[in-house]
């Protein structure tokens, strides 16, 4: 089979270009090890999804991915690392269901669609005040310090540090002395974080960490010491930290291709080159963007723009459509916006290669040419 590598990212010639949001692309090196570890893992003569998890074999995937979780993060044992189940959704019940007690009130951001599911689930279990609404300028941007209107004692701030849909992002973490938790499914581990101040860091794993089936999730020990007790067992953290994430039978294989996936990150030269490498491959198609005289409409306004998600239309939604349909036949797949904001959207994660974003920038230049 015909493969070719850009930047360490290999790319057999039998798969497309695939700019899905999520579930998205994994790095190859990743899949082969998965292919193999599903027939024997290590050499034991079981496969990966056959072991029990409480067999050493493991023991040892989740001690690695928990090591290089930490590595990546640069915490120590300030935070547990768990491997949670319920999807980035599920978080935004579990979190004022164990931080948000009676009489208190947490504030978020919102910021996107997202954003807004979180608040509203809040809402239904306590106090939850909305501290920026950015739906007016269909959330366009996210908000300078002027625009965060923040309460007076809030038990935390939550906000997305990437959103999804509109491909937007917080260059560094909002200013608030309370502390932080952080939604970070479409960017989780693309670039160095500052996690200082965040009792709680989580993130769906189908974008840019492994398969779906698992959520990760940082938890300080301190915030998770303030936690209430009045939820159900299965959805308190302090439950799945001290079962070490296996007080239930757990998704072993989305955690095992999680911890792959780390160790992929480690190897090719950890976070600063993930932003290197991510910061290049936007740059590609934002300079289109920018140089294509109005032709396309990028959603988010300059200063914020997402370096994963970037979100686009053209001046009609039948050119969008023809975008897609092209683009299609030129082997790039799921370029279409969210339902939300229609038009088009490149999700270019960690794996996601350069040759494949020069591949789109060209497209898009020609299709200018031929349809403007
Ligand atoms: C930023 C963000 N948060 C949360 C979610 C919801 O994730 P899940 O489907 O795992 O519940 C998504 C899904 O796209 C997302 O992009």
């Amino acid at each position: 089979m015909q493969t070719s590598t850009i930047q360490g990212t290999k790319m057999h010639e039998d798969r497309i270009l695939n700019f899905s949001a999520g579930p998205a692309i994994l790095p190859e090196s990743v899949l082969e090890q998965l292919r193999e570890d599903i027939w024997n893992l290590n050499g034991s003569g079981v496969g990966v999804l056959e072991h029990s998890h409480r067999g050493k074999e493991i023991d040892t995937i989740f001690e690695e991915a928990v090591a290089n979780c930490k590595t990546l993060a640069g915490i120590e044992d300030s935070h547990e690392v768990l491997f949670l189940q319920g999807g980035a959704s599920g978080q935004f019940a579990m979190i004022p269901m164990n931080f948000l007690h009676q009489g208190r009130t947490a504030d978020y951001l919102v910021t996107g669609t997202w954003a807004k599911k979180a608040i509203q689930e809040a809402q239904r279990i306590g106090d939850a005040h909305c501290a920026h609404d950015g739906s007016a300028t269909l959330f366009d941007h996210v908000p300078t310090v002027d625009e965060i209107d923040l309460s007076l004692d809030p038990a935390y701030l939550h906000y997305c540090s990437n959103n999804t849909i509109y491909g937007t992002r917080f260059d560094a973490m909002p200013l608030a002395s309370c502390t932080k938790i952080v939604d970070m499914s479409s960017e989780m581990f693309s670039r160095p974080w500052d996690y200082t101040g965040h009792g709680l860091v989580y993130a769906g794993a189908q974008k840019n960490l492994g398969p779906a089936g698992v959520v990760l999730a940082l938890v300080s020990k301190e915030l998770m010491e303030t936690a209430r007790d009045d939820m159900p067992t299965i959805l308190s953290y302090e439950t799945h930290a001290k079962g070490g994430s296996r007080y239930h039978t757990p998704p072993v294989f989305p955690i095992h291709a999680m911890g792959l996936v780390f160790k992929w990150i480690l190897a090719e030269g950890g976070l600063e080159e993930m932003e290197r490498r991510n910061n290049a491959k936007a740059g590609l198609i934002y300079d289109v963007l920018d140089d294509c005289g109005g032709f396309y409409i990028p959603h988010s306004r300059p200063e914020c723009r997402s370096v994963m998600n970037i979100s686009f239309k053209t001046q009609t939604p039948e050119l969008d459509k023809k975008f897609i349909e092209d683009a299609a036949a030129h082997g790039m797949s799921a370029l279409k916006g969210h339902r939300s904001i229609g038009g088009m959207r490149a999700s270019i994660y960690n794996a996601f290669p350069a040759e494949g974003c020069k591949v789109l920038a060209d497209f898009m230049k020609e299709f200018a040419r031929t349809n403007g």
